[in-house]
């Protein structure tokens, strides 16, 4: 009787779990993930770039450091929206990945040796939100913070990361290569 019970339980549950999104609601999430990750990478690159230009990478760093996460949080409000960046080797620890965002970049990482295209994704999370990811590649740009030590990355500009994050493992990163992703979660739908 108790086994029973389990089954049921555990067939009830799985079922509950399998809810899935429609075609058309799929497209919808898609695109406005689309369109919130390029706005808000829009803005965290304009003025990235107006910093680069009025003080070099010491200010350009200290704006990544002080508004990178409270921008994608005025931006997460404005959608209605949770926003984040992730990657597997983070620069700030408080952008960690978690058990979902790690099985997505492992799926990105794969597809990315093996040359494959990565598209972004649709799918329900755990919690039953619908959730949206898409794979964020390194450009030029990025180099002088992302690149190779003693190459595109100076000693002074690694210090200055240092002081701010001891624990960077977003180093060593070349033109082209994947470098972390967006998670952006949606409400559930009443
Ligand atoms: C001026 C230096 C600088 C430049 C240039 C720069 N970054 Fe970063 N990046 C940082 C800093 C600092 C952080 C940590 C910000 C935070 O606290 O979230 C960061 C964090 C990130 C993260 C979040 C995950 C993590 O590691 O914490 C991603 C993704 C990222 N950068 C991608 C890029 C891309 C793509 C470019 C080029 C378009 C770029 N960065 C250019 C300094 C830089």
């Amino acid at each position: 009787m108790k086994k029973l019970l389990i089954v049921i339980t555990s067939a009830l549950l799985f079922t509950g779990c399998q809810k899935s999104l429609t075609d058309s609601e799929m497209q919808e999430y898609r695109e406005t993930g689309v369109k919130i990750a390029k706005e808000t990478y829009q803005k965290l690159s304009s003025t990235l770039t107006e910093k680069m230009k009025a003080g070099g990478i010491p200010e350009a760093l200290q704006y990544c450091n002080t508004a990178a996460l409270p921008l994608t949080q005025e931006m997460s409000e404005k959608y209605k929206v949770q926003i984040k960046r992730t990657a597997l080797r983070t620069r700030n620890e408080s952008n960690s990945p978690d058990d979902e965002e790690l099985e997505i970049l492992n799926y990105y990482q794969t597809r990315a040796e093996k040359n494959k295209e990565l598209k972004a994704l649709v799918q329900l999370d755990q919690k039953g939100n619908p959730h949206f990811y898409a794979p964020i590649i390194l450009q030029k740009k990025c180099l002088s913070c992302h690149g190779s030590l003693d190459q595109e990355v100076s000693r002074k500009t690694d210090s200055i990361i240092k002081s701010y994050y001891p624990n960077d493992m977003a180093l060593g990163f070349q033109e082209n290569e994947l470098r972390g992703i967006w998670s952006i979660t949606f409400p559930v739908k009443n």
